[in-house]
């Protein structure tokens, strides 16, 4: 579909962001007071990080923090989602606050409002301090508590300049890549130990937002799910029981608790003794309505009674993750949200979406990367469908600002928009964030 026709597309209050995340891009990570977070220690285990990298000066965010925000205000968006680091802000996780850290969070926020863009805070984009982990981290039911309030504290400092609050970022992420597969912190590899975390995951999110509304939020509240457009390989009915069953340890695990106060009882049941244990009275915490739902989209998953899934052998593009790129999968994804949840599914932000791509930079740090230009504006076309078919859609952030620490793959996979050269940190716009400030001015909003 041509630009042209697509920006018409899009209503003057829509939402127009990039997003990042503290640990991604921050480093810093022993100034100022700050504590280590469970990334920090997990990126010291040898072997766990594809380029042996760590995040202890990433993309040098924290001392550049003008520079970005200017770059950001340069691409035209309305919204800049961000996380904060807890170990940061409250090093032990628990008690004391730390000033100096907090400091950097309201320079951020306040120079975001002078240049007119949202602030979208995220407070949990898995960098747990690890005093916490050290106590049992996510594994114990305290830290829900201990999230509270820290949500309290955070709002109560800041909240009057954010325009959203995630508690949240991708819940299925931090249980089932840092807890059943340990490819991610804190690299624990156990499944009714990742069950229990996802519980009370969601758990926190329900009593922060609770607390939050208590304690009189004026901030829009909600949670950051992943989503994969779940298909199954055939329509044998093995083949279809698979894709239901995936859909509902990986979706529906997480969507069906905040909207309608269950986990899916065909997930429940392959689960059996490795279930979490739910106290009485959490699952209606849990449902606690939210103001809106952030949608993180990269790509489809095939389901299959006998075989793997090879996304390389699916038949699909890839991206340099590996990813199959599939835009018509997050319109299906949408509205499959729409009809399972109806009017409990609040407005829609598509909080994350983008690609990594093998960006070739000339010698002026120029990276001509119609790929992603590609990538983007299919997906921005997907989510136009979605709201024609009645899916409550309300904004759109590209993952990412920048080229950044992509967690177990180092720095060798680049989502930015912008191109960084880890050498130098000079920041250079690819040709993608011309495209998207191009878009953003003929939308005009
Ligand atoms: C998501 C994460 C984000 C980024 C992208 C590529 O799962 O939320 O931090 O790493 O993937």
């Amino acid at each position: 579909m041509p630009t042209q026709a697509l920006h018409h597309q899009f209503p003057p209050d829509f939402t127009w962001g990039v997003a990042t995340s503290s640990f991604q891009i921050e480093g810093a990570a022993r100034e100022d007071g700050k504590a280590d977070s469970i990334w920090d220690v997990f990126c010291r285990q040898p072997g766990v990080i594809a380029d042996a990298s760590n995040g202890d000066v990433a993309c040098d965010h924290y001392h550049r923090l003008e520079e970005d925000l200017d770059l950001i205000a340069s691409l035209g968006v309305n919204a800049y989602r961000f996380s904060i680091a807890w170990a940061r802000v409250q090093p032990q996780g628990r008690g004391a606050w730390n000033e100096p850290g907090l400091d950097f969070y309201r320079r951020l926020v306040d120079g975001l409002a002078r240049r007119n863009i949202r602030a979208f805070a995220t407070l949990y984009h898995w960098d747990l301090p690890q005093a916490l982990q050290e106590q049992g981290g996510w594994a114990a039911r305290d830290t829900a508590h201990r999230f509270v309030d820290y949500a309290r504290g955070i709002q109560a400092r800041l909240g009057d300049r954010l325009h959203a609050i995630a508690t949240h970022n991708e819940p299925w992420v931090v249980a089932t890549l840092g807890h059943e597969k340990g490819i991610f912190a804190p690299g624990i590899k156990d499944r009714a130990v990742a069950a229990q975390v996802s519980h009370h995951l969601l758990l926190s999110h329900g009593l922060a937002v609770q607390a939050l509304r208590a304690d009189g939020a004026t901030a829009r509240l909600g949670i950051v799910l992943n989503f994969a457009a779940t298909q199954a390989a055939s329509d044998s009915p093995a083949d279809l029981a698979a894709a239901r069953l995936a859909d509902a340890h990986s979706r529906r695990w997480y969507s069906d608790p905040v909207f309608k106060g269950s986990y899916p009882a065909e997930a429940l049941a392959d689960l059996g003794a490795d279930a979490p244990r739910v106290e009485p009275g959490d699952l209606d915490i849990i449902r606690t309505p939210i103001d809106y739902l952030g949608v993180n989209y990269y790509t489809r998953y095939i389901a299959s009674a006998t075989r793997p899934y090879d996304a390389a052998a699916a038949g699909l593009p890839l991206t340099d993750m590996g990813w199959e790129i599939h835009p018509t999968g997050l319109t299906d994804l949408l509205c499959q949200m729409k009809a399972d949840y109806g009017d409990a599914l609040p407005p829609v932000h598509i909080t994350e979406n983008g690609g990594a791509f093998p960006d070739h930079a000339d010698a002026s740090h120029r990276v001509d990367d119609q790929d992603r230009i590609a990538y983007v504006r299919d997906h921005i076309a997907a989510v136009a469908e979605a709201a024609r078919r009645g899916v409550p859609m309300a904004g759109y952030f590209v993952w990412s600002l920048m080229d950044n620490f992509e967690w177990a793959s180092g720095y060798a996979k680049r989502f930015g928009i912008v191109h960084v050269d880890y050498a130098t940190l000079r920041r250079t716009p690819k040709a993608s964030a011309h495209w998207y400030r191009d878009f953003l001015r003929q939308w005009g909003g």
